[in-house]
C-alpha cells in the first residue's frame, strides 16, 4: 500500500517516522489535526483540549502567545517595515537576522532537509523554499511552532502571499503593504504544530536546523533547547540561530555567567563548532501600526562534526607488511 511521502517527521513521543494518511484508504497513523495541520506535540489530545477546545467538549480556548502582530511584517525588508523618515533611514541597508542566517545556510549547510524550529511566521522557511523552487537546494523544508495559530498564519502568508499583502494593522484596519509577497505552492513548506523541546523530527535527518529568536522564549533554558535540537542534525549538519538574549522574565540580581557565555558553554558541551558569528544584527520589529522595536541580536552558525571513520585495526601477520 502506498505511503504518502513527506519530510522526516517523527512522533514526538516514540521518535518513529510518521505514517501519513494516503489517498487510497490507508489512514496512516491516527494523528490529531487542526485546520489541516498535524498536531505533533507530546500529549496531543490534552494539548488540543487545552489550547484549541477540541474534544472533551471544552468551550474555553487557551491560545498560545503569538509574538507577531501581523502576517506580513517579518517577511518585509527592514526598510519596507519602517515608515518614511529617520527610522527608515536607520533601517536602510540593514540585514535581518533571518537574512544573515539564510545566507549562512546557503553557504555552509549540506544539501538536504531544513527544519525551521519555532518558525513563527516562517520567514526563514519561506526563504529556503524559494531556494528550493530555484533549484539551489533539494529540500524538503519543514517548519513547526508550538502555537497553532502562528503556524496557521505562517502557512497563509507563505502560501497566499498576495492576500497577505493586506495585513491587520491594529485599530481594526487592514493596511496595504508596499511589497507583495510571491506566493509559494502548497507543499513548498511542510507545516506542523510541534514543541522544540520534543521536536517531531527524525534524529540525524536534518542538513540544516534554524532557531530564529527562540532561545530566550523557552523557560527551560538555552542548554535544554540546544540539547533537544542538536540530535536532529546529520553529521556535518548546520545549526543557525539568532537571539537578542532578552527574556520577558522579571530581572533578578544574580551573579551568574552572561547569556553569551552560557550559550557558548552549551553548544561547546554538545560538540558543535562555531562556523560564523555576527553581533549585533539589528532586528526591527513593527508592532501594530504605530510602534517599532529595534533588538540587537547575536547570530551564530554552528556545525555538528562529521562522524570520524573508525580507525583501521592493524592486522597482525598480514602478508606484505
Ligand atoms: C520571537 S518568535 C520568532 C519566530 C521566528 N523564528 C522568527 O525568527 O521570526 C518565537 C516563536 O517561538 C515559538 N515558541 C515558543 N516556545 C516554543 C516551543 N517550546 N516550541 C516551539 N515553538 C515555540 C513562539 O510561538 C513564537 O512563534
Amino acid at each position: 500500500m502506498s505511503q504518502h511521502h513527506r519530510g522526516p517527521w517523527a512522533h514526538p513521543e516514540t521518535g518513529a517516522p510518521v505514517r501519513w494518511p494516503s489517498g487510497d484508504g490507508d489512514g496512516g497513523d491516527a494523528l490529531l489535526w487542526w485546520e489541516g495541520l498535524p498536531l505533533l506535540v507530546p500529549g496531543a489530545e490534552d494539548f488540543a483540549a487545552r489550547h484549541l477546545g477540541l474534544g472533551h467538549g471544552l468551550a474555553r480556548v487557551e491560545w498560545l502567545p503569538v509574538d507577531a502582530p501581523d502576517p506580513v511584517t517579518p517577511h518585509l525588508s527592514p526598510r519596507a517595515r519602517a515608515p518614511a523618515g529617520p527610522l527608515r533611514a536607520l533601517a536602510e541597508g540593514l540585514r535581518d537576522p533571518a537574512e544573515v542566517c539564510a545566507a549562512w545556510g546557503a553557504d555552509f549547510a549540506p544539501d538536504g532537509p531544513l527544519i525551521d524550529v519555532g518558525c513563527g511566521l516562517g520567514t526563514l522557511a519561506r526563504r529556503a523554499a524559494l531556494d528550493v523552487a530555484q533549484g539551489e537546494r533539494s529540500g524538503p523544508v519543514l517548519a513547526f511552532d508550538r502555537s497553532p495559530s502562528m503556524v496557521k498564519l505562517a502557512r497563509s502568508s507563505v502560501q497566499d502571499g498576495d492576500q497577505a499583502a493586506f495585513a491587520p494593522a491594529g485599530r481594526r484596519r487592514l493596511a496595504p503593504w508596499p511589497e507583495a509577497l510571491p506566493p509559494l505552492p502548497a507543499g513548498a513548506v511542510e507545516w506542523a504544530v510541534g514543541d522544540a523541546l520534543r521536536p517531531p523530527i527524525t534524529r540525524g535527518s536534518a542538513a540544516w536546523v534554524h532557531l530564529g529568536n527562540l532561545l530566550d522564549m523557552v523557560p527551560e533554558g538555552m542548554a535544554a533547547l540546544l540539547e533537544a535540537v542538536t540530535p536532529l542534525l546529520m553529521p556535518g549538519g548546520l545549526l543557525t540561530l539568532s537571539t537578542p538574549f532578552d527574556e520577558d522574565a522579571t530581572p533578578l540580581w544574580a551573579a551568574g555567567p552572561s547569556a553569551e557565555a552560557e550559550l557558548s558553554a552549551a553548544y561547546e558541551a554538545l560538540g558543535l563548532h562555531l562556523v560564523a558569528e555576527e553581533d549585533p544584527v539589528y532586528w526591527l520589529i513593527r508592532e501594530y501600526d504605530r510602534g517599532f522595536r529595534l533588538l540587537l541580536c547575536r547570530c551564530l552558525a554552528l556545525r555538528k562534526p562529521l562522524a570520524r571513520a573508525p580507525r583501521a585495526r592493524p592486522v597482525s601477520g598480514a602478508p606484505g607488511r
